[in-house]
């Protein structure tokens, strides 16, 4: 099938690899102009397990394209993914306008029939409102259809996630675009939902919502795990066994960050509100999310007594491992908290350093775990990177002014720590000396 795809962001550009490599024809528009230059030389500006691989082979074979020419790309497609950014707005709310741009581009270029498709996240809604703007916009009165087909990639395993998806959503009201759908998304063999297009987009909304929750849930329950006595992984592992529950998405620790939870969580919570609803469940989501940021500086500063002058080596800085993104990171909150008591910080990030120098500032940035290690006071885990998960422990302890641990996200045994010679805080566990 003959497919543009707009908007060379994650979503966009994950979508468009992944569809000409299951055999379809795709040109991917973006407006930044740069950036399709260096797609066009094989420079993939994200970090992502396998994207650059398969943008590599499907431009060789002709099957992608790159292009800043949206009226062009239009024109010559049956499908269109609408994958622009939703940045949120001063007040919560998705920022609509790139996606309204689209919709009148679409317009203006349509001489055939074609199928839209809404797949960055937006409120319930938006497909009516794409449709109604296609159709004023739309002179020649060519038939259309919108679908809903929102996303649910991971970053850090987002091609895997689309090319062996749970499950493919598609809200859609008509036959036709039912059909196209079903053709397309036959290769994946994974089961597809249709169901109207308002639900579909309720459906990316409550899911994000609902993991939002499993999370500010299971870190609640450390909360009260630390206070008792008891231990929040082997809780969360006797959840876990039970199907209805699942162990997944129940790892305690200093709360989600990235693109997507926090602003997904937003935008549901503004979006029941004009309907009507306060959603005071989300609410609280949220605020759980936001304390256990400041309850992880907590145990850092209880730790150390005086923060004021002491060296705090930070081991992970983006938002969580295999992916160099660096927004709405928790590390953010905590560096800059720890940075307004006085802490000196030294940080080392497999991925996201060089992200993270336009959003933090006074840090010296290290070439590895040990680096960092050298002379800190505290030695803080804020992004679970595979590659800390082994130190050299008797090497960290020798090079630290103070064997201090603080690990926001459980990743070491305590007792082995112990054993090493280091006091180990961690989240929803008994703290060791
Ligand atoms: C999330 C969803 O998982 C995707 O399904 C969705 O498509 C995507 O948002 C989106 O809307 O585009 P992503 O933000 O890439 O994907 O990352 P996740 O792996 O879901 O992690 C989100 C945050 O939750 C991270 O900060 C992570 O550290 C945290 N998390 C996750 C926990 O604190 N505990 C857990 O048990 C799991």
């Amino acid at each position: 099938m003959r497919i543009a795809v707009v908007g060379a962001g994650y979503v966009g550009l994950v979508t468009a690899a992944c569809f000409a490599e299951l055999e379809n024809d795709v040109v991917c528009v973006d407006i930044d102009k740069e950036k399709i230059k260096n797609l066009n030389s094989n420079i993939v500006p994200i970090y992502e397990p396998g994207l650059e691989e398969f943008v590599a082979r499907n431009k060789e074979r002709q099957k992608l394209k790159f292009t800043d020419d949206l009226r062009k790309a239009i024109a010559k497609s049956e499908i269109v993914f609408i994958c622009v950014g939703t940045p949120p707005k001063e007040n919560g709310e998705a920022d609509l306008s790139y996606v309204e741009g689209v919709a009148r581009a679409i317009a203006e270029v349509m001489s055939s029939y074609k199928v839209i498709v809404e797949k960055s996240t937006v409120p319930v809604e938006t497909g009516e409102k794409v449709a109604k703007a296609i159709k004023s916009y739309n002179s020649h009165n060519v038939d259309f259809d919108v679908v809903s087909n929102p996303e649910f990639l991971r970053e850090g395993s987002a091609v895997k996630d689309f090319m062996q998806p749970d499950r493919i959503v598609v809200g859609c009201e008509s036959e036709r675009a039912k059909q196209i759908m079903a053709e397309l998304y036959k290769p994946l063999k994974a089961p597809i939902i249709f169901t109207d297009i308002k639900s579909a987009e309720i459906i990316k909304h409550a899911s994000n919502s609902f993991l939002a929750t499993k999370i500010s849930f299971i870190n609640a329950i450390a909360n009260i795990c630390e206070l008792a006595g008891a231990d929040v992984g082997k809780v969360a592992e006797g959840m876990g066994y039970d199907k209805r529950i699942s162990r997944a998405f129940l790892n305690a620790g200093i709360g989600y960050g990235g693109f997507c939870f926090p602003k997904d969580a937003e935008a549901f919570i503004r979006i029941a509100e004009k309907f009507g609803y306060d959603f005071k469940l989300l609410k609280s989501v949220q605020e759980i999310n936001k304390a256990q940021r400041k309850h992880f500086v907590n145990k850092i500063e209880k730790a150390l007594w005086v923060v004021k002058g002491k060296t705090i080596a930070i081991l992970g800085l983006s938002f969580k491992p295999d992916t160099d993104d660096m927004r709405f990171a928790p590390s953010i909150d905590i560096i800059n908290q720890l940075q307004s008591e006085g802490a000196k910080i030294k940080a080392y990030d497999p991925a996201a350093m060089e992200k993270a120098k336009s959003v933090l500032r006074d840090i010296t940035y290290c070439n590895n775990p040990y680096e960092a290690a050298k002379d800190a006071d505290a030695l803080a885990i804020v992004t679970e990177w595979n590659e800390f998960k082994n130190l050299d422990f008797k090497k960290i302890k020798s090079l630290m002014k103070h064997p201090l641990i603080v690990d926001g996200r459980d990743i070491y045994n305590p007792e082995s720590l112990k054993k090493e010679g280091f006091a180990y805080i961690s989240i929803g566990r008994k703290d060791v000396f």
